[in-house]
């Protein structure tokens, strides 16, 4: 294999305080990952080596948070400013002059593959000392302006503080993507100066002096002018996830998966959804969700991490976590379906059932109103209304066995650990604290009494009472006596 190419440095040091949050910007999640997990996924796919983060505010957490990788991590205690994130990152990056650099901020979760690439291939193609990515925007705002000399190349960044007069009406900004030639860069990396409105050093000032000392510089614009915009705030976080979501459910309906209402489906970055399932209004899929094919998730469902066989169904209002539901079963509605839970082919989970570290045999059926927690149900079982597993003593959990083909009446306590055998029978209403054999018919309950003619007599004293009239009333110092 050659070597890289490429290395990078992704700059998370910041301390986000346009965010007003206690936790680190990079870490916020964005389509269930966080913020900067995406700019990584971009940037991985380049293949570069080594990848440097420079971390600061928070940078335990941060670290911690994306451990395992390969990533080199380096600390810029305190952050002053990006140029300066870039200094402290030297060492990885002079180890490998020949390498390109790409230098991009961790804010910046909107990012695609392709416009890096382009970004990679235009800094070739023009031999530039430094390429940057710029985007068009209607209103610049915050960002860094693009300054363009007579001849169109790229002059210089000001910042939006620093730009005054005509430098603030320039719509062309600064995304904070950049790919540098290392050694045209060490040439000027040390000379940059804090000379600014908020007394940092900026990366962007090294376009400046790369220009100054007669190096070329050339500048990509993105084609969607949103892949430019970095997170600073909780409305921006919201923003670009907004537009995630929308890419994530057009790429969806492009293969093949329908979808109602997109404006409400809500498809995590590590979903798979194979094609002709249907995704009704008000779907969360999250973690690493699998739908497989013919599958019809909604209205108003939440899965996380959790496996829908092909041709099943989740009905309306349904939460499930960490579980797998067979082939062409049929789940909810209002079914809660906790961890480690299996349920089998055509199995059937009806309303206010829920399961916990439970398998359900395939063509079971749970359909109204249970409670079944680490329970293994073989198949064909039929569960009555009402069922519940006590699975809990106070001090441990206890398994519940029901084997194939068992009928749980309605209104049935297990008490666990508790087996009932192949084919058994539970009467309704019983509370079963022993073992049942299979094939056998368990009671648990009071033998009826009944008492003939007892309520008709009933009825008879009470109107008997009444012809009387109303009793007297109490004497008064008898009720004064009783306050007392
Ligand atoms: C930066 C650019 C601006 C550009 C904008 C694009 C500079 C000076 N300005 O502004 O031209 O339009 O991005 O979104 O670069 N960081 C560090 N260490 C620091 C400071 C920041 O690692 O000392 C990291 C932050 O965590 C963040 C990234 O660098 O991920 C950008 O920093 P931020 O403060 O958001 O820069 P902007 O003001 O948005
Ligand atoms: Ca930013």
């Amino acid at each position: 294999m050659s070597p890289p190419s490429l290395q990078a440095v992704i700059l998370a040091a910041g301390k986000g305080t346009r965010m007003k949050s206690g936790r680190a910007k990079v870490l916020h999640p964005v389509l269930g990952v966080p913020l900067l997990e995406h700019v990584l996924r971009t940037v991985e796919v380049t293949g570069a080596a080594p990848i440097a983060v420079v971390v600061g505010h928070q940078a335990e957490a941060v670290e911690a948070t994306f451990a395992g990788r390969g990533l080199t991590f380096v600390r810029q205690d305190p952050p002053r400013g990006t140029g300066h994130a870039v200094q402290v990152a030297r060492d990885v990056f002079a180890a490998h002059p020949e390498r390109t650099l790409l230098v991009v901020n961790g804010d910046v979760p909107l990012l695609r593959p392709d416009t890096l690439r382009r970004l990679i291939a235009t800094h070739r193609d023009e031999g530039a000392a430094a390429t940057l990515l710029s985007a068009l925007l209607e209103d610049p705002g915050a960002y860094g302006r693009v300054v363009r000399d007579q001849t169109g190349s790229v002059r210089a960044i000001v910042e939006a503080k620093e730009a005054t007069g005509d430098l603030r009406g320039i719509r062309e900004i600064n995304a904070g993507l950049y790919a540098f030639e290392v050694p045209a860069l060490l040439g000027v990396l040390g000379k940059l100066q804090p000379q600014n409105a908020q007394g940092e050093f900026y990366l962007t000032d090294l376009i400046g002096l790369l220009r100054a000392a007669g190096k070329p510089v050339a500048a990509v614009a993105a084609d969607e002018p949103a892949e430019g915009l970095g997170v600073n705030s909780i409305a921006e976080l919201a923003a670009a996830t907004r537009t995630l979501r929308a890419r994530r459910t057009e790429a969806l309906m492009a293969a093949g998966v329908g979808i109602e209402d997109p404006d409400s489906t809500h498809v995590g970055l590590d979903v798979v959804v194979e094609a002709d399932c249907l995704l009704r209004p008000y779907t969360f899929l999250e973690g690493r969700t699998l739908v497989r094919s013919g599958a019809s998730v909604g209205p108003f469902v939440r899965l996380v991490d959790t496996e829908v066989g092909p041709g099943a169904q989740i009905l309306d209002h349904c939460l499930l976590r960490e579980c797998t539901v067979g082939p062409g079963a049929s789940v909810g509605p209002f079914a809660h379906i906790r961890p480690e839970t299996r349920i089998g082919a055509k199995a059937k989970v009806g309303n206010f059932v829920e399961l916990k570290k439970t398998t359900l045999g395939d063509g079971s059926k749970a359909p109204h109103l249970s409670y079944i927690g680490d329970a293994t149900v073989g198949p064909g079982v039929n569960i009555g209304a009402g069922t519940i597993t006590c699975n809990y003593d106070g001090a441990h959990k206890h398994p519940t066995h029901i084997e194939a083909g068992a009928f749980i009446g309605s209104d049935t306590t297990l008490v666990a650990p508790i087996t009932i055998g192949e084919g058994a029978y539970i009467a309704a209403g019983s509370a079963i604290t022993q073992d049942v054999p299979p094939g056998a018919l368990a009671l648990g309950r009071a033998r009826q009494v009944v008492k003939p003619g007892w309520a008709t007599e009933l009825g008879k004293r009470r109107a008997a009472k009444r012809t009387e009239g109303p009793p007297a009333a109490a004497p008064v110092a008898a009720k004064a006596h009783r306050k007392d």
